[in-house]
């Protein structure tokens, strides 16, 4: 059974995603399906109660407790809602918002400090996948620096940032070729996320080296998502 993740970005409102959370925790009550993550925006965050499958996490969050850090949010304000669930090193944090290595694995230490579940995620722009498959893990090597890969509460995303929400997918030879090498490294859970949608979910999730898919626009409904969880669950 496939691990399978929502990545909200920067939609949905407060109202809009409780509706969400409770479809799909309903939908869970009924059906047996593996760990299930859902990664609203900062403000629908919630206390949501569901199935002990069914994992609320936060995009992003500053390594504090609480502090001045205009705009961010720290601990304190997961607490209140018990999320212990992190988004850490997406490719839009590090390519629009200008996170580096140095501050993601500050991050990666701090709430694997507090015991978070981490999906922690890596990837090559355009540039270094035209370059060859050793470009690219090369690459991945420095999105590794600093993360200890050994964690237990670790799941590894593999999101190439050419396939994100560009509608091109990776080719099956592609994410094979990546996750085989990543797993001789790490034994840890491993995502594919980049443009995954309910026509190609099937035959990713049953890729060798491949434990679930992280995706973001077609997660966006509803009513989809649990299509695609209903559609892997037997995987
Ligand atoms: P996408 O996004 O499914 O829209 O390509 C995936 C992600 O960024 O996690």
């Amino acid at each position: 059974m496939p691990i399978i993740a929502a990545n909200f970005k920067t939609n949905h409102t407060r109202s809009s995603t409780a509706k969400y959370v409770s479809l799909v925790n309903n939908y869970l009550k009924t059906n047996s399906t593996s760990d299930v993550y859902i990664f609203p925006t900062a403000t629908s965050l919630d206390y949501f109660e569901t199935v002990a499958n069914l994992h609320i996490g936060a995009q992003n969050a500053y390594a504090t407790q609480n502090g001045s850090f205009t705009g961010e949010i720290g601990t304190e304000q997961l607490d209140e809602f018990y999320i212990k669930t992190i988004l850490i090193g997406h490719s839009e944090r590090r390519h629009i918002l200008g996170e580096t290595q140095e501050m993601i694995a500050q991050k990666y230490q701090y709430f694997k400090a507090l015991g978070y579940r981490i999906i922690y995620c890596v990837g090559e722009p355009l540039e270094i996948k035209e370059s060859g498959l050793d470009a690219t893990l090369q690459y991945m090597q420095t999105q590794f620096e600093g993360i200890d890969l050994s964690y237990e509460n670790l799941v590894v995303a593999y999101e190439p940032v050419w396939a994100i929400g560009t509608g091109v997918t990776a080719t099956n030879d592609d994410i094979v070729n990546v996750h085989q090498a990543l797993k001789k490294q790490c034994s840890k859970p491993l995502l594919y996320g980049g443009s995954v949608k309910l026509g190609n979910v099937e035959s990713i999730c049953q890729l060798d080296g491949v434990d679930g898919v992280l995706i973001g626009t077609a997660s966006w409904v509803a009513e989809d998502f649990i299509k695609i969880i209903e559609n892997t669950k037997e995987l």
